[in-house]
């Protein structure tokens, strides 16, 4: 008896380069899709996960978070039966969007299993129900970049729009090692909402700077992109997403030559992104030497013909 053909699906890691938590109440953000993700192989099975690099296995509503948003895909797709493995090349929450990228590979391959088309509406419905198990109230904007890979602007009305990006850009992404948690940070921004009316604003104001952020990338302008991380990160830090991990990342990427440094994500743990062209490798070598592990990833040049929608 020959084997069923494994089925496949791809989920990619992303970057918030502008407007988290911003894009949870309403204003716009920007993300980057990144390469590197997570790979999940369907077979016929007892809906068993395994995630080796993450020492990760979990079944379907076996009590754990992640069982419960595995349930949650595979009712939605309704294609139980099956068994996933998975190989993360990106590390699990560090600020980096794995649950997102795994909810979307897991998705892609149930439906190839199934020889179900993958449509673009199906995956992201299967991987918003997942979303909401782990973060209470997404914006959605980490499933739409696992999605499509690339940079665009988010907003929960009107969701993923491709944004042209006029030359490639490098980013330095450094790890705090401290893992985040993205509904504990969502849900005290929500709090502080209530006891201090101008987060308000702040959150209004990061959403503003996502747009200047999508219209440095437009024009190359690194160095513009940059100033927006910098004022970006002091903002989210007002709202108290910093820690003293990813303020010593932010200072350190300056002090090696980057033009911008910004925690990245929901915070309190998880990771800082730095632009520093030209002193990419003398900011992971200053982080290294601070404790932290960080690795480069690029954010593809995008033709504004391509970006459209
Ligand atoms: C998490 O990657 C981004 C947040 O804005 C949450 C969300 O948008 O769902 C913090």
């Amino acid at each position: 008896m020959t084997e069923a053909p494994a089925a496949r699906g791809f989920g990619h890691g992303k970057l918030i380069l502008v407007g988290e938590h911003a894009v949870v109440h309403g204003h716009p953000a920007l993300a980057a899709g990144i390469s590197s993700g997570i790979s999940v192989v369907a077979r016929p099975g007892a809906g068993r996960l395994r995630v080796p690099a993450w020492q990760l296995e979990a079944a379907v509503d076996d009590g754990t978070a992640v069982g419960r948003a595995l349930g949650a895909i595979v009712r939605r797709l309704d294609a139980p039966g099956l068994d996933f493995d998975a190989e993360a090349g990106i590390p699990s929450r560090a600020g980096l969007g794995s649950s997102a990228a795994l909810a979307v590979a897991v998705a892609r391959a149930a439906l190839a299993a199934r020889g179900r088309p993958a449509t673009d509406d199906v995956v992201a419905a299967a991987a918003a129900v997942a979303e909401e198990v782990f973060h209470g109230n997404p914006s959605g904007i980490d499933a739409a970049a696992a999605r499509t890979g690339a940079t665009g602007r988010y907003t929960r009305a009107a969701g993923w729009q491709p944004m042209p990006v006029l030359q490639k850009i490098t980013i330095c992404v450094g790890l705090s090692g401290r893992p985040r948690d993205t509904a504990a940070q969502v849900a005290a921004v929500g709090r502080l909402r209530e006891r201090l009316p101008a987060a308000g604003e702040i959150l209004a104001l990061l959403g503003r700077l996502a747009d200047d952020a999508a219209g440095a990338l437009a024009r190359g302008d690194v160095d513009g992109l940059g100033r927006v991380f910098d004022a970006a990160h002091g903002l989210l830090a007002a709202l108290r997403l910093s820690s003293p991990e990813l303020d010593t990342l932010v200072h350190a990427a300056r002090a090696a030559g980057a033009v911008g440094a910004k925690l990245t994500g929901a915070g309190g743990g998880g990771a800082v992104i730095a632009l520093a062209p030209g002193h990419e490798r003398d900011v992971l070598q200053r982080w290294r030497a601070a404790g932290f592990e960080g690795f480069l990833t690029d954010i593809a040049a995008a033709p504004a013909a391509e970006a459209a929608p």
